[in-house]
């Protein structure tokens, strides 16, 4: 697939949201043109801080949330909230290879159920974790910054990372999506796309937009990721 075939996914994180109005924010920034919830799930024991979990995400679909929700557990041990998350609609589950003991089980566990399914890399993660599971994932999530928390910088050794998994995943002639999370920004998003990323995850780029009484108000950064997106092609 090339570059300019492949399509760009914008996928606002939830996590830097107003979480006192969370089904109004996800509902505003789907109108405003996102096309995938990314659901941050953090447990105070894989990462140090704590967020949000099944019953959300329930709530959301309860609410009339139908675009895809992205489950990115950062949780251990990890099994059990999969079935959760299956059950509670979740569209993507991924979760991180050193919060699982068996890999390829957690993987079929999420496909069983419905959902796609992804491995999550961290910053000094090597994707040999993907050498005999490529088959069973339907996304690769590298992190660009230490999982934990909105609001960091992106760390620039991802690009070449994000390189050979693009490098990998086009040798495997598969549908795999190739997501980015962390220190995403509107000035740094078309060097992401053109190091191999199609998917974008984006939290305090997209929530600190300013807030105010305008239903539309984080159109103008979806536009400008777009725009810039356009010019990675
Ligand atoms: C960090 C989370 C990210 C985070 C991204 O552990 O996985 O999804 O919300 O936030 P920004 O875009 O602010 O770096
Ligand atoms: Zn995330």
């Amino acid at each position: 697939m090339t570059d300019a075939t492949r399509d760009c996914l914008i996928a606002p994180s939830i996590l830097s949201a107003d979480f006192a109005r969370l089904g109004e924010e996800v509902d505003n920034v789907l109108a405003a043109g996102a096309d995938i919830v990314h659901f941050d799930v953090m447990d105070n024991h894989y990462v140090p801080n704590l967020t949000i979990g099944p019953l959300v995400c329930e709530a959301l679909r309860k609410h009339g949330v139908t675009a895809p929700i992205d489950a990115h557990l950062m949780v251990k041990p990890v099994d059990r909230l999969i079935g959760d998350f299956i059950d509670a609609g979740a569209t993507y589950i991924t979760f991180h290879p050193e919060a699982s003991d068996h890999i390829d089980r957690s993987l079929s566990l999420i496909r069983d159920g419905g959902c796609k399914s992804g491995l999550v890399f961290n910053p000094a993660t090597p994707l040999s974790f993907l050498d005999y599971v490529m088959d069973k994932v339907d996304m690769v999530l590298l992190m660009s910054v230490n999982p934990g928390f909105g609001g960091q910088a992106f760390l620039p050794g991802t690009l070449d990372k994000l390189r050979e998994a693009r490098r990998r995943i086009d040798a495997s002639d598969r549908d795999i999506r190739l997501e980015i999370d962390g220190g995403v920004k509107v000035d740094n998003i078309a060097e992401i796309a053109r190091a191999g990323a199609d998917t974008f995850v984006a939290g305090s780029a997209v929530f600190s937009a300013a807030r105010d009484s305008d239903p539309h108000r984080y159109d103008s950064v979806i536009r400008a990721f777009r725009e810039q997106l356009a010019t990675a092609r």
